[in-house]
Formats: C-alpha cells, sequence, structure tokens
C-alpha cells in the first residue's frame, strides 16, 4: 500500500510539475553579461499570434549593478522608428534566476537563464506560475545567426515546456534598428 501510494504521488508529481525551469549550473553573470541578439522565441499567448509574423531578430545588451540586479537594454523598431526599451530584472536568492514586473500584463514573473555557454548562446524562461498564456522562452545568440543544431535544441526545449510547434519562432530577418548605432 505505502509503495503504491509512493509511486501515485510520484506519477501525480511528474504531471503537475513536468515543467521544471532550473537556472544554469554555477551561473556567473559576469560571463552572462553584454551583448545578445534574440534569435528565437516561443510564445503561446492568443494576444501574441497576429504579431508572430512580425517577429524579427533584435539586439539587446545586459548590464548589472554591484547587487546583481539586471537591466536588459532592448533595441527595435516602433511605431514611430528605432526604440529602445530597459526591462529591471531583480535578482532572487538563486543565481541565474531573477523577477521581473510586467507592465504590459501587470503582474510579477520569474526570469531564468535555463541554459547557457557564454560565448555562444543562451534560452532564458519567463513564466508565471507555469501559465502558458503568460510564458515565454527566448533563445539569444552572441551573433544574429546560430548554428541550426542550436536553433533545434531551442525548438525542443521549448516543446517540452508544453509550447505549440506554431509558436516556436525563429525568424531570419534582423531588426534594421539592431545595428544602427552599435
Ligand atoms: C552593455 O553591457 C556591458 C556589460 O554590462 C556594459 O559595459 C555596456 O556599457 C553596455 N552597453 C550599452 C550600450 O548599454
Ligand atoms: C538600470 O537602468 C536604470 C534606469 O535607466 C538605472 O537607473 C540603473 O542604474 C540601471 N541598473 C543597472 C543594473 O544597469
Ligand atoms: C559553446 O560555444 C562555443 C563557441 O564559443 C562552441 O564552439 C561550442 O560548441 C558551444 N557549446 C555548445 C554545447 O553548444
Ligand atoms: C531534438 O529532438 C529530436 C527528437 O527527439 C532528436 O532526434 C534531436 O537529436 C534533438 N536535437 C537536439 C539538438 O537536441
Amino acid at each position: 500500500m505505502f509503495i503504491y501510494l509512493t509511486m501515485l504521488s510520484a506519477m501525480l508529481w511528474t504531471q503537475c510539475f513536468n515543467v521544471e525551469v532550473h537556472p544554469q549550473k554555477e551561473f556567473d553573470l559576469q560571463k552572462f553579461s553584454g551583448p545578445w541578439y534574440r534569435v528565437g522565441l516561443a510564445d503561446d499567448s492568443p494576444l501574441f499570434v497576429p504579431w508572430r509574423r512580425y517577429v524579427q531578430v533584435s539586439k539587446g545588451n545586459i548590464s548589472f549593478d554591484m547587487d546583481g540586479n539586471v537591466n536588459l537594454t532592448a533595441w527595435g523598431t516602433g511605431p514611430k522608428g528605432c526604440i529602445c526599451q530597459i526591462y529591471y530584472y531583480k535578482k532572487t536568492d538563486l543565481p541565474g534566476q531573477f523577477t521581473y514586473f510586467s507592465d504590459r500584463q501587470q503582474r510579477v514573473k520569474d526570469v531564468t537563464v535555463v541554459e547557457t555557454n557564454y560565448t555562444e548562446y543562451s534560452m532564458v524562461v519567463k513564466y508565471k506560475e507555469l501559465v502558458k498564456e503568460f510564458s515565454q522562452v527566448s533563445l539569444y545568440g552572441r551573433l544574429p545567426i546560430l548554428r541550426e543544431e542550436i536553433l533545434e535544441r531551442f525548438r525542443n526545449y521549448s516543446l517540452s515546456l508544453g509550447f505549440s510547434a506554431e509558436s516556436i519562432l525563429t525568424p531570419s530577418s534582423i531588426d534594421p534598428c539592431s545595428d544602427s548605432r552599435h
């Protein structure tokens, strides 16, 4: 009976928490900082569907303060030309995990660097209690183009978190605002 219950709870556990998001082991913020291109994006939110076809590779820069809080400065095309936005990621006790207040969605989310090799690519998950509508996976590259193997790794990972194939975007065009001033 005990073994049966243990197995059952193990099964329920994996069903409810099959989306476990852990930061990169021994995360090093210094090595993670600096310029990145957002080469891939997975977003299943219904409101985002009409925007999928406009997604381009865009550029950002990660800077941090002495406490370990992060600013992501992102450049992109707005309604009236190039815009620059700053996203503030507050550090948590877990290296590689931050919290972020989404103005657009008016809620706090976790931002986790789940995998990075610092010199080539990173995968970053933004989520709110695993509610798919408010979750996102980003693939960052130090260069605007990444090897097909890395793109496949990103697609596989996003699918494993439950994102639909249509929601996983790896655009080939680069936002013209990305390189204008940097
Ligand atoms: C980009 O981030 C680096 C490292 O944190 C910082 O030294 C640099 O000033 C930042 N550049 C811009 C343009 O924000
Ligand atoms: C983030 O940006 C804000 C506003 O521009 C600035 O006051 C703050 O010092 C920056 N922090 C970091 C970690 O770069
Ligand atoms: C990490 O980045 C280097 C390029 O700097 C690359 O040669 C290497 O294959 C990457 N590792 C993985 C696991 O992708
Ligand atoms: C992606 O998943 C497929 C199917 O499971 C597998 O064959 C492939 O090796 C995976 N690719 C990477 C880069 O992890």
